[in-house]
C-alpha cells in the first residue's frame, strides 16, 4: 500500500494513533486516488474525527504513514502540510468579526500571501452553497450551525487545498442544504485533478459517491 504515488494520491498505511488521552489505539490503511473520494465510517466515538486530526496533523501519529504523492507528511513542515490538507470540524472555530472578516482573514497570512481573494469566487460560491449573499457583513458569531458549518467550508475550498479533510459537513444542514453543499463538492472535485475528499459521514453518501473508497472504523 501507498507503493504507487499515482495512483495514491492521498494515502495512510497503518497509521496508529490514541484516541483522546486513553490507551485506546487505532490502526488504519486507505487511499485515495485524485478526484475521489474516501469515505470514513464507523459508530459514534470510534475515532473519526480524531482521524481526521491526524491527518491534519494536529494529533501525533503513534506509527505508520501518510503519503501526499507519495511524499511523506513528515518532510513537509507542518504549515506546508496544512496549506495542502484543511481539516474542517464538525463544528467549526470562527474568528471574530464578519463573515467577510473570516474569508479574507487567512489571506493576511505571509503563506498566503501569493493567494488572490477573489470576490466573485466567493459570490458565486454563495450561490451554489445556498447562503444569502447579505450575511457576509454579519458578525460571524451570530450565524446559524448550518451556515457557519457553509462558511467555513468555503473559506478553505477558496485557500486552494489538493486534500478537504470533512467532518460530518452536511449534518447541520436540511434536504437543499445538504444536497447544495453535496453539489458543491462533487463540482469541487471535477474542477481540477488535484483534489481528494476525506468524508466522515454518518449518513450514507455512498449514492452521492459511488465510486468513493470506503474505511471503516470500529464497530
Ligand atoms: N480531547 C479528548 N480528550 C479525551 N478523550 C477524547 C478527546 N478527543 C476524543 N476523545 C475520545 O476519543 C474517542 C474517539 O473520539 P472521536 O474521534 O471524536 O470519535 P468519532 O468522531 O468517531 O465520534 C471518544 O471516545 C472520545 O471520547
Ligand atoms: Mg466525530
Amino acid at each position: 500500500m501507498c507503493d504507487d504515488a499515482l495512483a495514491d494520491f492521498f494515502c495512510f498505511d497503518k497509521i496508529s494513533y490514541l484516541l483522546g488521552s486513553s490507551s485506546r489505539r487505532i490502526e488504519v490503511s486507505a487511499s485515495l486516488q485524485e478526484r475521489s473520494v474516501l469515505l470514513v465510517k464507523g459508530p459514534s466515538g470510534s475515532g473519526k474525527s480524531t482521524l481526521l486530526r491526524v491527518l491534519s496533523r494536529l494529533q501525533e501519529l503513534v506509527d505508520g504513514q501518510v503519503f501526499f504523492r507519495g511524499v511523506s507528511m513528515r518532510s513537509f513542515t507542518p504549515q506546508v502540510w496544512r496549506s495542502k490538507v484543511h481539516y474542517v470540524p464538525q463544528k467549526p472555530a470562527v474568528f471574530p468579526g464578519t463573515v467577510y472578516d473570516n474569508l479574507q482573514m487567512p489571506y493576511n497570512l505571509r503563506m498566503n500571501k501569493s493567494k488572490q481573494f477573489d470576490l466573485e469566487v466567493i459570490q458565486r460560491s454563495f450561490v451554489d452553497l445556498m447562503l444569502d449573499f447579505s450575511i457576509m457583513g454579519q458578525n460571524a458569531n451570530t450565524l446559524s450551525g448550518g451556515e457557519t458549518a457553509r462558511i467555513a467550508l468555503l473559506r478553505s475550498v477558496i485557500l486552494k487545498p489538493n486534500i478537504l479533510l470533512l467532518d460530518e459537513p452536511t449534518a447541520a444542514l436540511d434536504e437543499n442544504a445538504k444536497q447544495a453543499v453535496l453539489d458543491f463538492l462533487t463540482g469541487w472535485l471535477e474542477k481540477k485533478p488535484d483534489r481528494g475528499i476525506v468524508l466522515v459521514s454518518h449518513a450514507d453518501e455512498s449514492t452521492t459517491f459511488p465510486a468513493a473508497n470506503i474505511l471503516e472504523i470500529g464497530g
